[in-house]
Formats: structure tokens, sequence, C-alpha cells
């Protein structure tokens, strides 16, 4: 028996990096998942195998040993052992696992693809060793996972991944999860250069600490930003939300997370129609979001395309973790 996990990426709309130190973040679940199935083994070993990426291997007790692929590889599955680790720790069990990690979501690229990696580990481990886990649970144990690779993470990635739809996320406060009136077609373009959100969150932690007062306003602003964008998401004033994405975009661009070629894509969107278009997530290189009308997708697309990346139309999904039996 084996029991197989999905949970979504995400595309932050409002608020990355002020939510790691106040305030809300508002964030999509997007039609990308991840997908893990998880098998029980008879030895103790914990088995990966990421052949999407190119590798795979095991570790026994810290040891991680490549079967193909370099052995730098076990430091980027840390997360993905210590959330399989913390689940049965939680269930008060052991057992070798076998763990096939797969996913749709770009790597690297500010959409969540390790929280999402992490809850559908949670997910299956927990579906495996008959852990009726609560997605509560879920969210807490991944959590576990997120803070080996990115230091002090919001939190935000894990809660989008494990309950999908459209989140109001704040740190200490919680969740409050909507519906849209009406599908919204968002743009995402990715500028195919991967970067680390803790290397970002630390760079805004370093400015904060020689410019306080200074990095604060901005925080403030985003803060204002962020509430002003889930009123006009609420009420589909798509006009108001390209606006403050727009603002959103110059704000974190003033935290010296934007690079050159995501500016580029962010104003050739906006030339090409778009209601608004900001970098989403760390930013550093990864992805940024066009809010669009239907008529200026193509528009947009081929955009993003003359910028040289990569753009990928999505939409928002409702469904949040979910497992099932597999042979
Ligand atoms: C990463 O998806 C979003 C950041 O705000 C970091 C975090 O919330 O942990 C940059």
């Amino acid at each position: 028996m084996a029991v197989e996990a999905t949970a979504p990426g995400k595309a932050i709309l409002f608020g990355e990096h002020s939510v790691v130190y106040r305030g809300p973040a508002v964030v999509l679940a997007i039609d990308r998942r991840a997908r893990v199935v998880a098998r029980k083994r008879d030895d103790d070993r914990i088995f990966f195998d990421a052949m999407d990426l190119g590798f795979s291997g095991y570790f026994t007790g810290e040891t991680y040993v490549p079967l193909q692929g370099e052995s730098w590889r076990g430091k980027r599955l840390q997360a993905f052992l210590v959330a399989a680790r913390k689940t049965m720790e939680h269930l008060g069990t052991e057992s070798g696992l076998g763990i096939t990690l797969r996913s749709d979501i770009p790597v690297a690229a500010g959409l969540g693809s390790s929280a999402a990696l992490s809850v559908a580990t949670v997910a299956s481990v927990g579906g495996l060793l008959g852990g009726d886990l609560s997605q509560e649970e879920i969210c807490e144990l991944a959590y576990e996972g997120e803070k080996v690779v990115h230091g002090t993470p919001s939190g935000v990635d894990n809660n989008i991944s494990t309950y999908g739809g459209v989140l109001r996320y704040e740190k200490d406060v919680g969740i409050e999860r909507f519906e849209l009136d009406g599908d919204l077609p968002f743009v995402i373009g990715d500028s195919m250069r991967k970067r680390s959100t803790k290397r970002l969150v630390d760079r805004v932690r370093m400015l904060r600490e020689r410019e306080p007062e200074l990095v604060e306003g901005v925080l403030d602003s985003i803060v204002l930003v962020s509430e002003s964008g889930l009123a006009a998401l609420k009420a589909n004033d798509l006009h108001r939300l390209g606006d403050l994405m727009n603002v959103n975009h110059g704000l974190l661009s003033s935290l010296g997370v934007s690079i050159a070629k995501l500016d580029m894509m962010v104003h050739s969107s906006r030339g090409a129609g778009a209601y608004g278009a900001k970098l989403t997530g760390a930013g550093g290189g990864g992805c940024m979001i066009a809010l669009s009308d239907e008529a200026s997708i193509e528009k947009i697309n081929r955009a993003i395309l003359r910028c040289r990346g990569e753009p990928h139309v999505v939409s928002v999904s409702y469904e949040g973790a979910k497992t099932r039996e597999v042979d």
C-alpha cells in the first residue's frame, strides 16, 4: 500500500516580506501541484526519489547517501526529511520510508514549491502510517520542515498549501479563507532565475537593521497596501487591485528585492494591458504576477516572452492538501 498526497503552490498577491514582521499577506493557491507518494520500507532508511529533478538517494540516520546525483542534494532534502520524521514523532511511530517527490510547480521561483512538497510529505506519511491528521496538524508539521530551509518563515506558504483557495494570513493571528467572485485571470512570469527565500529575507532584515526608521515606514506602507488590496479583492475592484499591486511592487523594489528582469516583465505586462503587476514571493529572481482581463492575456504572455521570461496562465485552486491510497 502507498499513499499519495498533493498540495498546491501559491502566488502572493500582497504582503510578502512585511508578513515576516507584521500585518497580513493576501495569497492565492494556484492550479500547479506538488505530488508525494510514501511507502513503508522494511529497513530504517528514508529514501527519496526526486528523479524529475535528476536525483535520488537515502538517509541512514543523518547521513545522505546519493544514488543518482550529487551529495549536496541531501541538503535540499532536509526539509522533507524533517517533515517526515516530525510526522512519525507526532504519531508516535517509526518506519523506513520510500518517498517519491514530483511537482509541476516551478522550483525556487517564489511559487511555494518547497512548502507544497513539505505539506504533501506530511499528508502522505501521515496517511500511510494511519494517522488521521487534521489540516491544522498537517500545516504545523510542514512548518517544521519549512523552518529548516527558510530560517524564520512567516508560515504563509505552508498555510496556503494546506488549505488552498484565497487566504488572508497573518502571523500569530491565523487565516481567513474566502472565495472570489468569479475567476480572476492571472499571468505569472517566471524570470527563470533561481533564488533562495532565506537569503532575501535576510537581506531585508539587514537593511532594516541598518535603516530601521526607513524600513519600518516601508513595511507600514506594505501593510496598508495589503489591507486595501484585500478589500479591493473582496469587492472585485480590478482597477484598484491593479493600482495596489503596482504600489506594492514599488515598495518591494525599495527594499532591494526586485531585479532588472522582474522590473522589465512587470513594466512590459502593464504596457500590454495588465490592470497591475508586481513581483511575487521573495523576489531576487523567481516570478512576477500580472492581473489581466481575458482580452489581454495573450498580449501579456507575449510581453513576458519578449523579456525572455516564461509565462504561465494560472487560476485559483480551492483544493488544499489531499490524500488517496494508490498501488
Ligand atoms: C515567501 O513566499 C514569502 C516571504 O514573505 C517569506 C515568508 O513569508 O516567510 C518573502
